[in-house]
């Protein structure tokens, strides 16, 4: 048994610390340090030190090349999107965080895969947010099968474990992580180490049984997983369900995935039979007004692995202050930054003095560099007050001596331009297909002085 001993953790990065300080030594947050009591959680600084020197037993050691090299079986959750973000469905033994703000889907998108999953699979969900009857008439409403699902309400953990261990279902599904209360830790629920301790509690049981966990995760407003960040090194998946503002779509991005690759993006709708996906979200995201406007282009970025259209906004105006105000949702503030410099440097063109506005519609979050080209020209058609072509998309990075650079996957990004009717790309020279692309004119451009000329200004 490792020895019980008191520490200090840091609810924002999960650093420990031996006594109390004002501020995290590891991540510079003030105020966030927590008392905890109890076994150093596994992976912590705590844990290296509990293990026995050299009198010990030794550990069974394996050539690499003699490991057994089957593939974790996947189990589809049923909804295809969600498979995707996971990198091919569920994987048994494996803990899966999913985490949003409140509202944005996650307790409907589980109940869902719950009820759909429950009768070949054997399914246990557990809320410490809502009562039976709140889930009852939920599942009701979505005309979900409502015969196979297991439920309880509880947030001991405890309880769920042996609740667990007697009902043996494959998935479990905890609704939410910050609800859980522990015996073998103090503080409240949500707190760090009330957090951090029932985690690891569900982790272990699901590595000894071989079950899928899903936990439910609240974000702070920072945006951040409320509670500590070590959490995302105890689990297997993590993946955030985004919101935006006034937009009925959801977006599941993974943030971490030992079975896969984290940049798969998911699409969802939340419509009044809960959450349906979305298997072409270029269409959705790309219904546009009829006449061309200033401001407005398209772009093809690549989500994972596949191509995904979506329209950049710019609005550049007078500025109204004394400091001219910039905004950026979707794309990254300090990126957009950067391409103001770009700007005036390589074209010449001055914006100190104007307001920026930029969006990428549809509540899009537009993480790649490729969006570069296609927001630099939204910014000048804006400016200048002169609509870009409707048929005409644009993509590319921009570096900081104004030359376009390649992106990843060109042609498929042209091709599945030109099957959504676009007639017209801008995009870097060596992302140009030297034998086309059918139904697309494609101009390959070095410079963003090039770019700037192939689309007329
Ligand atoms: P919920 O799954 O409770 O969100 P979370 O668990 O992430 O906090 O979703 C709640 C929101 O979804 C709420 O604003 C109402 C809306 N909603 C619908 O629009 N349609 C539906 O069928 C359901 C169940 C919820
Ligand atoms: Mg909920």
């Amino acid at each position: 048994m490792a020895k019980q001993r008191e520490y200090w953790v840091c609810g924002s990065c999960g650093g420990d610390h031996a006594k109390w300080q004002g501020q995290c030594a590891a991540c510079g947050e003030w105020n966030t340090l927590e008392q905890v009591r109890g076994v150093a959680a596994a992976g912590g600084r705590g844990a290296a030190r509990g293990a026995g020197g050299w009198a010990g037993e030794t550990s069974r050691i394996t050539a690499l090349a003699d490991v057994d090299l089957v593939d974790a079986p996947r189990i589809p959750s049923g909804f295809s999107e969600l498979d995707r973000v996971l990198g091919g469905g569920l994987v048994p033994g494996s803990v899966l965080l999913i985490g949003g703000s409140p509202g944005a889907g996650k307790s409907t998108l589980l109940l869902q895969v719950s009820c759909g999953l429950a009768k070949d699979l054997g399914v246990l969900y557990v809320t410490g947010e809502e009562s039976l009857q709140q889930i009852a008439l939920r599942a009701q409403r979505l005309e979900l099968p409502r015969e196979a699902l297991r439920l309880a309400s509880e947030t001991r953990v405890e309880a769920i474990l042996a609740a667990a261990a007697a009902e043996k279902p494959r998935l479990l599904v905890v609704d939410s992580i910050q609800t859980l209360q522990t015996e073998a830790a103090d503080g409240a629920p949500g707190g760090v180490t009330q957090v951090r301790e029932s985690t690891a509690r569900l982790v272990r049981f699901a590595k000894e049984t071989g079950t899928i966990v899903v936990l439910v995760g609240h974000v702070n407003k920072e945006g951040g997983l409320a509670g500590p960040k070590v959490l995302e090194h105890m689990i297997d998946a993590f993946m955030m369900l985004e919101d935006a503002s006034d937009s009925r779509f959801r977006t599941l991005r993974g943030h971490k995935n030992r079975f896969g690759a984290v940049n798969e993006l998911g699409v969802f709708a939340m419509t009044d039979r809960g959450m349906r996906e979305v298997a072409n979200p270029s269409a959705i995201f790309l219904q546009r007004g009829e006449a061309p406007a200033a401001g407005s282009l398209v772009v093809v970025v690549w989500e994972g692995t596949r191509p995904l259209l979506v329209e950049v906004q710019a609005l550049v105006d007078d500025g109204q202050g004394a400091h001219p105000r910039r905004v950026a949702v979707g794309v990254e503030g300090n990126r957009v930054a950067m391409l103001l410099a770009v700007l005036h440097r390589h074209a010449g063109l001055q914006l100190g003095d104007q307001d920026v506005f930029l969006n990428v519609v549809g509540g899009v979050r537009v993480a790649e560099t490729g969006s570069d080209l296609a927001v630099l020209l939204a910014l000048v058609s804006s400016f200048r007050d002169r609509a870009l072509p409707q048929d005409l998309l644009a993509f590319g990075e921009v570096g900081l001596s104004g030359e376009v650079r390649p992106v990843s996957n060109g042609q498929e990004r042209l091709r599945e331009a030109a099957k959504h009717g676009f007639r017209r790309a801008i995009c870097p020279l060596q992302n140009r297909p030297r034998e086309g692309v059918e139904g697309l004119e494609v101009v390959g451009v070095r410079t963003l002085a090039e770019a700037l000329d192939a689309a007329q200004f």
